[in-house]
């Protein structure tokens, strides 16, 4: 039988290339006014789910299109057909595909697979991180002054005012990106292209498998008070564990309202 690990790889791979295969030739739905999905994330995501399906049909799932089914069972995958649909809408090539496994909660296994790039990362807890089967590892930039963190620009959306802690860490990091995806984000720290990321109004699916996979490579993932971070924790600070004290600093000394 095959493990969970390899089920993550061949899912995330296989929705992938789907999402590539129909790039700039999709069908396009307004969600929400700000949020996305195209006729691909429903393509890609069907054959995510018979795949896990097919190998563990006593499992749970939380899929961003499709929702939950059997959710809390103790196994459960967590999926995000497409992270960077936006992006992905607009013709814009970030974007990737994200399997996780996680047991009682907890992320045990995870791939994402970024088809523009031809690159396919993957962890197992306890194991590593990898692409393309090289082990992959965080920067080893600090302090923070030295450093490129990657933010997504939906900050000012939410319930809290998060544009004063943008401002802080603009001003005194190296540079500052929004790539458009919660996975390009968090998998650029994880094999050093970049430093840090702090996201804000997460869901379980944009960052279960990549969080693994920062870990593995070495990295720190928390909430924004440095605490242990869950599949339920919204906003979180992703680094490359030498500049995230400083980062927790400068929430800390800019107190969202
Ligand atoms: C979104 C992207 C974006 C992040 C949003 C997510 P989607 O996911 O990851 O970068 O800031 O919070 O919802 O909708 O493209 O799967
Ligand atoms: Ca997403
Ligand atoms: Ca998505």
């Amino acid at each position: 039988m095959a493990s969970c690990l390899e089920i993550a790889k061949k899912a995330a791979y296989e929705g992938g290339m789907i999402a590539k295969r129909s790039f700039c030739n999709v069908k396009i739905h307004n969600k929400t006014e700000k949020d996305l999905v195209t006729s691909a994330d429903l393509a890609a995501e069907k054959k995510i789910l018979q795949i896990i399906r097919k190998a563990f049909p006593q499992h749970g799932i939380f899929s961003e299109e499709f929702g939950k089914e059997n959710y809390g069972r103790e196994n459960t995958w967590i999926i995000d057909p497409i992270d960077g649909t936006n992006n992905f809408a607009f013709g814009i090539p970030l974007y990737g595909c994200s399997v996780a496994f996680a047991r009682k909660g907890v992320v045990q296994a995870g791939a994402v697979y970024l088809p523009e790039l031809k690159e396919l990362y993957w962890a197992e807890k306890g194991k590593g991180a990898f692409c393309n089967g090289k082990r992959i590892h965080v920067s080893k930039r600090q302090p923070f002054a030295k450093s490129l963190i990657l933010m997504d620009a939906c900050f000012h959306h939410g319930e809290k005012n998060y544009v004063p802690l943008v401002d802080v860490f603009a001003a005194r990091a190296l540079g500052m990106r929004n790539l458009g995806a919660a996975v390009y984000h968090i998998l650029w720290c994880a094999n050093g292209k970049a430093d840090c990321s702090v996201e804000f109004l997460l869901q379980p699916y944009d960052f279960a498998a990549a969080a693994l996979i920062l870990e593995e490579a070495g990295g720190r993932v928390s909430d924004l008070e440095g605490k242990k971070y869950s599949l339920e924790t919204k906003a979180l600070v992703f680094s490359n564990n030498l500049v995230h004290e400083e980062i927790l600093g400068m929430v800390r000394e800019i107190r969202l309202q």
